[in-house]
């Protein structure tokens, strides 16, 4: 990578800690900090453009809706951003597109191209094994969630509207998410490290459950 492009990775950097910094709905910097550095794996290893992952990598957060009015707001100002520094039109829009399927896809459709797909594997990677489970827990704290409720039924026999309805747990979330993740990976890189991680929470849920029951 050219000093042009490092000098831009390394103002997307200090830009994206600055939205970050502090955040505690799972969307805090060392989150973005780990999607970046597990982007650079994926993108060396699946051949991608490593400059369009990491870029898109730093910003892929700061248009979220949970931190701006709307999503539309959102995407606006990661556009501002990249208006205001000196990339290519091709790679700049190929930045834009990726964020905005990561922000604004319903999450199981294909990403366009191979850097697409590195980035969000890289950011669903982060959101399985210990970490995953970790942010989880985190999130549900700030949201007010409990941790568990036995008598909801499970999630996959609920109806939608018994669904929205519903009481939302920590626990509850590993069927909604966390346990779908492993098998909508696209890369074959991300599918190897989600193994392990996938074993770990089957595992951590089974533990979990037995000291709920006080079985050990
Ligand atoms: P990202 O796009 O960065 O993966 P999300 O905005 O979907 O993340 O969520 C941030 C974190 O919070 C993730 O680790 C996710 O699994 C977790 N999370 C999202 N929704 C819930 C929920 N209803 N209960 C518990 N954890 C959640
Ligand atoms: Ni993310």
């Amino acid at each position: 990578m050219d000093r042009k492009a490092e000098a831009i990775l390394s103002r997307a950097a200090q830009y994206a800690r600055s939205v970050h910094e502090g955040d505690s709905s799972g969307h805090d910097w060392p989150h973005i900090d780990r999607v970046v550095r597990m982007t650079r794996r994926l993108a060396a290893s699946e051949g991608a453009d490593p400059f369009v992952c990491e870029l898109a990598a730093l910003l892929h957060d700061v248009a979220d809706e949970k931190l701006n009015a709307s999503k539309e707001s959102g995407m606006d100002l990661v556009k501002n951003w990249l208006n205001g520094e000196r990339i290519d039109t091709e790679a700049r829009d190929h930045v834009l597109d990726i964020i905005a399927t990561l922000s604004f896809g319903t999450g199981t459709g294909p990403m366009r191209t191979r850097e697409g797909s590195v980035v969000r594997d890289a950011d669903r990677l982060d959101a399985i094994g210990a970490i995953g489970i970790a942010r989880t827990f985190a999130y549900a704290g700030w949201k007010g969630h409990p941790l568990h409720e036995p008598q909801l039924p499970p999630r996959e026999t609920m109806t939608k509207e018994q669904y929205r309805n519903g009481r939302s747990t920590a626990i509850n979330h590993f069927q909604e998410k966390l346990l779908r993740l492993r098998d909508l990976l696209e890369t074959e890189s991300a599918r190897t490290i989600a193994a392990e991680r996938h074993r770990f929470m089957e595992g951590y849920l089974e533990q979990f459950h037995k000291e709920w029951n006080g079985e050990c």
